[in-house]
């Protein structure tokens, strides 16, 4: 048995979240309406651009660990935490919905971080440890912008 079976089992439980992810920001971008449609389009753009790189980082961070990353969307919807989303949010709504989706992948995060450190995968440990950082600080971000004032 793979040795990293463990970490491997909780890294594609995050690449599924993050592929969920990534569509709901996808679906945002497009379907997002008002007066903040200028700014949330393009920063949904931002968001699902990175999401995109980080989705292939970890599935190669998966091979990486010589296993092999879930490929298929049907076993996504299967796996992920990560719940699909309304595209008729109002916008507010969107941010916060988006906002759920980070505590879930900072979650996820967490799980991946505990059983990497089991088997002092340095690698893995670089990995979650710089998302996790970027997360919190874009919901640091999205949480100031959602106030009303
Ligand atoms: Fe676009």
């Amino acid at each position: 048995m793979n040795t990293h079976q463990n970490t491997v089992d909780a890294l594609n439980v995050l690449l599924a979240d993050y592929h969920l992810h990534y569509q709901k920001l996808r679906n945002f971008h497009w379907n997002v309406k008002g007066q903040n449609f200028f700014q949330l389009h393009e920063k949904f753009e931002e968001l699902y651009e990175d999401a995109k790189l980080k989705i292939d980082e970890i599935a190669e961070r998966i091979l990486t660990l010589r296993a092999q990353p879930v490929s298929n969307f049907s076993d996504y919807l299967q796996l992920s935490n990560i719940k699909e989303a309304s595209s008729d949010l109002v916008d507010h709504d969107m941010v916060s919905a988006i906002l759920s989706d980070y505590e879930i992948l900072l979650n996820q995060l967490n799980t991946v971080t505990k059983l990497a450190e089991d088997t002092e995968d340095n690698g893995t440990l670089d990995i979650t440890g710089t998302y996790i950082g970027e997360l919190e600080k874009t919901s640091w971000m999205l949480h100031a912008w959602n106030q009303k004032k």
